[in-house]
């Protein structure tokens, strides 16, 4: 017995980096992930209770994406729920934007963070289909969203610490726990909320490229260093084998995955139900998808709200 321990001893001291790397990481890992591993403790049977469709952005091609205006249109295309993206600006107020400025949607180009909200509310944002709108505050989206019956979908696009606390804040003082699921594609999020509330619903979201492109259509590269890109591109494929194992999920605690409908399939639905998570689908704008995934029972995101025939879901 000494002689097995003094031998195992002498190994260890003669340690090499192969040692380390065959034995040592992994175990460290291990180790790591289950100190700081969440659990799931939300119950979000009464958030997926009669939730068919959701809007992405609201109704984008009927008014300015993220506004209240937008939701309005969500709401008489008989949206369940409305999606919204969430940023802070300079002086700490949290606003809907998708993007990190305001070039694309609004009549200035300016730097949501680096902007404060007094001038960040005086921006047009610019007319979809005749309709103009502002920019909305996480707070009065959150009021409008109460008031007409509507579930939210916060999707944060900044992990900011007091961004994160703020909105655990807000579900908490409102008691919204069973209207709202939080997500992002930013993993520290949903980890941090669970940290901070369990009972907040969180998802994570799950698609083919998650490093290497920032759009839906794998246009728009991260970067345009052509060594990093291709570097985010393994990370990505990475990312795709070892996805079925669920360890980031599990990790992060989170309630729902959220999965773009490039890689939704009737398996990958029934192996995230088994691994206890729900699902949502994004962002579909093909009713043929459509009727699958209502078939199936699984929510999604549309951009054309107006477009869904209700009719798939009377199934149910
Ligand atoms: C989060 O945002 C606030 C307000 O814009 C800012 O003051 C703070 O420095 C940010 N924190 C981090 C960690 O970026
Ligand atoms: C928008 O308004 C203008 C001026 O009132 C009108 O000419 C145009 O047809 C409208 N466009 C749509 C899409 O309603």
């Amino acid at each position: 017995m000494t002689l097995t321990i003094v031998t195992f001893l002498m190994i260890l001291g003669r340690c090499t980096i192969l040692i380390y790397l065959v034995f040592c990481v992994p175990i460290l890992t291990t180790i790591l992930y289950f100190i700081f591993k969440n659990d799931t403790s939300a119950s979000s049977a009464l958030f997926f209770k009669n939730f068919n469709f959701g809007g992405h952005r609201g109704s984008p091609e009927r008014a300015p994406e993220n506004s209240i205006a937008s939701f309005m249109k969500a709401k008489e295309d008989g949206c369940d729920l409305v999606e919204f993206d969430i940023h802070i600006s300079e002086d700490g107020v949290a606003l809907l934007m998708h993007d990190d400025t305001t070039e694309r949607t609004g009549n200035a180009d300016l730097k949501v963070e680096k902007t404060s909200w007094p001038v960040l509310e005086g921006i047009d944002l610019k007319p979809v289909n005749n309709v103009s709108a502002k920019i909305p505050k996480l707070h009065e989206t959150i009021d409008w969203c109460v008031e007409n019956g509507m579930k939210m979908l916060f999707d944060m696009k900044n992990d900011n610490l007091t961004l994160i606390e703020h909105i655990a804040d807000e579900i908490k003082k409102r008691n919204i726990y069973d209207k709202v699921l939080v997500s992002s594609f930013n993993p520290v999020v949903p980890w941090r909320l669970k940290k901070i509330d369990p009972r907040i619903i969180t998802g994570i979201t799950l698609d083919r490229s998650y490093y290497s492109y920032s759009d839906d259509h794998r246009k728009l590269p991260f970067t345009t260093n052509m060594f990093a890109h291709f570097w985010n591109e393994i990370l990505d494929e990475i990312n795709m084998i070892i996805q079925p194992l669920y360890i980031l999920p599990k990790f992060l605690g989170v309630d729902v995955v959220m999965i773009s409908f490039r890689l939704i399939s009737e398996n990958a639905v029934r192996e995230s139900n088994e691994k206890g998570f729900s699902v949502i689908s994004w962002t579909v704008n093909d009713p043929d998808y459509m009727k699958i995934l209502a078939k199936l029972n699984v929510p999604f995101l549309t951009d054309i709200s107006s477009q869904v025939d209700r009719k798939i879901f009377k199934s149910k």
